[in-house]
């Protein structure tokens, strides 16, 4: 086990832990969403997926109880077998008719879902061509499936064309990946775009909209829907991880997409079905998003009050439009030193460093809930504003 204890992921943990750096794996004591109490002190949470604040509405809690009252606490078993519920149908219904797909198909985790639908959508005659900045759950799956990968240029649509145009002739479906939101700089994915040239090189568009959903579009319904382009999306995946405040993850397509792909995927078909609470808790998810518009004004109303809090403080966000405001730090060693400080300050906030990013471009991943009061969203940017002058943080993006 030596070779385990000496191995340099090991020993940068260790020089971390040392210097009480280290930032992972944090234990939350309590929670309230918006605030969380970690080694007894209470903090601002400005390190969530949680966009809706839905984790703690009480009609969500309520339906999660419910469901354990009714169907017990799991599933035992894969859907494919002895673990498909009623409720999990009702979810695939209701999500196909929000997202405004035929059908839905419904996982345990977003990450199987990616890890399940790309392995067996791309076979060894087809290839899959990925943005550069896509989630590690979408190259996992690409080691999975026999289809050959090719990546383009963050965003860069440029690159993407030389991409089909090289390989248009060599195989028997391309089929282009990539987030809806992008993950760690809050991007949105230049989709109207992508389907131009999937139409001009007869490609397919597979999005993974897991930080889109809930976020954008009318009422949530997410990047496809935001740009009007649901109906030119063959593939829509996405998690209940996030803005529905459980955990799962679906694809939505059409009624032949989702009929092989369940009969297919192994990780739907040799893995146990989302637990009933988990589905209770998204089924009254989609209720609150469609009965409860005014929680989309107060995720916009937050959103722009950070948004133009740090362009005051002149703190450089990658021009994120979304909920998740990256903050660039530059130098890794020192995003470690803003997380710590901010932790002092009361507030948890996540560091993002390479391989997650490029080297040199560090960055505090922030991002903002709906249920955050505006006295919290202050005292976030008082922090800020002193972390950007102690720490002397860039105003201006990485020079390349
Ligand atoms: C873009 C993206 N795709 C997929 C996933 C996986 O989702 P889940 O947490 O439901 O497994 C995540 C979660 O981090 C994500 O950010």
């Amino acid at each position: 086990m030596e070779s385990y204890t000496k191995s340099k992921i090991i020993q940068k943990a260790n020089l971390l832990r040392d210097q009480k750096l280290y930032p992972f794996l944090r234990a939350i004591e309590e929670t309230q969403a918006t605030c969380v109490t970690v080694q007894g002190k209470e903090q601002i949470m400005i390190g969530s997926n949680n966009y809706l604040g839905l984790t703690h509405h009480p009609h969500v809690k309520e339906a999660a109880i419910k469901a354990i009252e009714r169907f017990g606490t799991g599933c035992t078993g894969s859907r494919f077998l002895n673990g498909n519920l009623i409720i999990h149908e009702e979810l695939e219904e209701k999500l196909a008719a929000y997202i405004g797909h035929e059908r839905a198909l419904v996982f345990a985790t977003g990450m199987q879902a990616n890890l399940g639908a790309i392995s067996c959508i791309a076979g060894p005659r087809d290839c899959l061509i990925f943005d550069s900045e896509n989630h590690a759950s979408i190259i996992d799956a690409s080691r999975l499936s026999f289809g050959t990968t090719f990546k383009y240029k963050h965003n860069n649509m440029e690159s993407l064309e030389e991409t089909l145009k090289a390989n248009q002739k060599r195989f028997k479906k391309m089929i282009i990946v990539a987030d809806g939101v992008f993950s760690m700089t809050g991007d949105i994915l230049d989709l109207p775009n992508i389907v131009d040239l999937a139409k001009k090189y007869n490609a397919y568009v597979y999005v993974d909209d897991a930080h889109g959903v809930g976020v954008l579009g009318p009422q949530g319904q997410g990047t496809a829907a935001h740009f009007d382009l649901v109906d030119d999306i063959h593939f829509n995946m996405g998690t209940f991880s996030k803005s529905f405040s459980s955990i799962g993850g679906f694809l939505s397509g059409s009624k032949e997409v989702i009929d092989y792909v369940k009969h297919s995927a192994r990780s739907f078909i040799f893995s146990a079905s989302m637990p009933p609470a988990a589905v209770a808790t998204v089924l009254a998810c989609l209720e609150v998003v469609m009965k409860e518009p005014q929680i989309f004004d107060n995720l916009w109303s937050n959103v722009n009050m950070i948004r133009n809090g740090f362009k005051d403080i002149g703190l450089f966000t990658y021009g994120s439009k979304t909920p998740i405001i990256p903050v660039l730090v530059g130098d890794d060693f020192k995003s470690l030193e803003v997380t710590k400080y901010l932790t002092d300050s009361g507030i948890f906030a996540t560091p993002v460093i390479p391989p997650a990013v490029p080297s040199g471009e560090a960055l505090i991943r922030t991002s903002y809930m709906a249920t955050h009061t505006k006295a919290e969203l202050t005292r976030v940017l008082e922090v800020m504003a002193e972390v950007k002058k102690k720490f002397d943080l860039p105003s201006e993006g990485p020079q390349i």
